[in-house]
């Protein structure tokens, strides 16, 4: 009867707004979430070890591009949103988000260390009636087998005396149109009644929750949207290569095919894939899958392909240089773009970092680059600062332009105009007229 009366209590609760969110995690993913439910009016607290971050938030200064900084400013003033390294606070929530990062190691191997760390945290201070949402990407099984038993460790059982549930983010940095909450989000909870409240929270700040049988659909299903991504841009990188040795411009050959209405979903080639989830996210599924015994031939195959593209860029860029009248110890390299995709500033795992790695270890005489979202950059152990604007006396002094990140403030007519050789790894440059130096990735000439 107890316990009846206590999950009446929390979806009443929910239902009225009468309660705390906490967020665990105020990075890309857990900022723009904690902000939704915080401009519905209610009291949300950002949990973070990152200091800086703290800080700005509460200070009512937004750090996140795709974010409405007067909203920010609004829902701060307003003592709706605030954020603290205080983690005892987690008493005050009655539902607390898990958005921590799941990178790989080195070995390319599932870190969930920060899942841990949170799950232990929460479990210090968890009460009867929370509920425990996890964000963060991670192979099947992970609510169930890691999070559940540490915080049962309590003393306290979940269904019964608090609720645990896996709900994906599917949140796209630098998207116009989609954001958190106009995309629907995927709930599985361990019991029903984890799955009834965690739709319950999360319909108050996202139009559209769809309600799964397990954690583990919802753990898999992500894994599914970004394995379905990193297989078909191998496909098109391969293609683009095909390309490249038959003389068959790929580029044109997709805009042909996706003009079929049915059955065919344009992706695009490129300099490699990026970012903290198509590249890391499939790792997770091959690697819980060989402690059964399985391999994941398409995933290993497509990381294959994705990773090997900027080397092949590299090559690209190295067969200029041979054309021209330098050698490799005096070329000088512009790299337009540094951020994974366009748009955005996030720099994670991106391909043009690898492309300029790979033509220093080349000794390539001078590496500068472009890229008004990134300052600055690492290379090994190398600092390069942005140059600061991209103009004609930018682009003359430079031997090869390679663009590896199309943003949208680039002007491609003047990039085109004024550089020696440009080489298009993303088809950026494709409304320019004069293409006599433009060599396009994935069109063999
Ligand atoms: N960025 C995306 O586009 C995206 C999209 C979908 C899913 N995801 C997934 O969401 C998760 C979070 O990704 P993100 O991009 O927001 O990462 P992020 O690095 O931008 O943010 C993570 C935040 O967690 C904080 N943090 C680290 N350890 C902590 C701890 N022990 N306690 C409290 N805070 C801690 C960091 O300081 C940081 O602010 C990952 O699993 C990622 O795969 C990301």
């Amino acid at each position: 009867m107890k316990t009846e009366k206590n999950e009446n209590n929390l979806l009443k609760k929910i239902k009225e707004k009468q309660i705390t969110i906490g967020v665990i995690g105020i990075g890309y993913v857990g900022l723009p979430l904690a902000l939704e439910y915080a401009k519905k009016g209610i009291r949300t607290i950002g949990f973070d070890v990152d200091k800086t971050k703290i800080k700005q938030l509460n200070n009512g200064k937004n750090y996140n591009q795709d974010l409405d900084s007067k909203e920010v400013k609004k829902c701060v003033s307003e003592k709706f949103l605030s954020a603290t390294d205080d983690f005892s606070r987690l008493e005050e929530c009655n539902v607390v988000f898990i958005c921590v990062p799941t990178p790989f190691t080195p070995n390319k191997e599932p870190d969930i260390s920060y899942i841990i760390d949170s799950s232990n945290t929460i479990a210090k201070y968890l009460k009867k009636e929370q509920l425990i949402i996890l964000k963060s990407t991670t192979f099947p099984g992970t609510t169930e087998k890691y999070l559940k038993p540490i915080l049962e460790k309590s003393g306290l059982k979940v269904g019964k005396d608090f609720y645990l549930a896996f709900s994906p983010e599917r949140i796209d940095p630098g998207n116009k149109k989609w954001n958190t909450s106009n995309t629907p989000v995927v709930v599985g909870g361990i019991t029903k009644k984890c799955t009834e409240l965690a739709c319950a929270v999360i319909s108050l700040a996202i139009d559209k929750v769809v309600p799964v049988s397990s954690p583990s659909i919802a753990e898999m299903e992500k894994l599914l949207e970004n394995i379905f991504r990193s297989v078909n841009i191998a496909l098109v990188n391969e293609l683009a290569q095909l390309g490249d040795r038959i003389g068959v411009n790929i580029w044109e050959v997709i805009d042909a095919a996706s003009t079929k209405p049915f059955g065919f979903i344009p992706f695009y080639p490129g300099p490699g894939i990026g970012g903290h989830c198509i590249l890391i996210d499939p790792y997770y599924l091959a690697w819980m899958a060989r402690e059964y015994d399985f391999v994941t031939n398409f995933i290993t195959l497509a990381a294959e392909i994705n990773e090997y593209m900027p080397f092949y860029v590299r090559n690209m860029i190295i067969s200029e240089i041979a054309k021209q009248d330098t050698t490799i110890k005096k070329a000088k390299i512009l790299i337009l773009g540094v951020a994974f995709k366009k748009d955005v500033d996030d720099l994670r795992h991106s391909p043009a970092l690898k492309v300029a790695e790979l033509l220093q270890d080349e000794n390539i005489g001078k590496i500068s680059y472009y890229d008004p979202y990134i300052p600055e950059i690492k290379v090994n152990s190398k600092i390069y600062k942005s140059e600061k604007q991209l103009n004609q006396e930018l682009l003359k002094k430079f031997d090869v332009v390679v663009i590896t990140t199309d943003h949208s403030v680039f002007d491609f007519g003047l990039i085109a105009k004024n550089s020696k050789v440009v080489i298009d790894t993303r088809n950026a440059c494709k409304n320019v007229k004069n293409r006599n130096n433009i060599i396009l990735l994935g069109d063999g000439k």
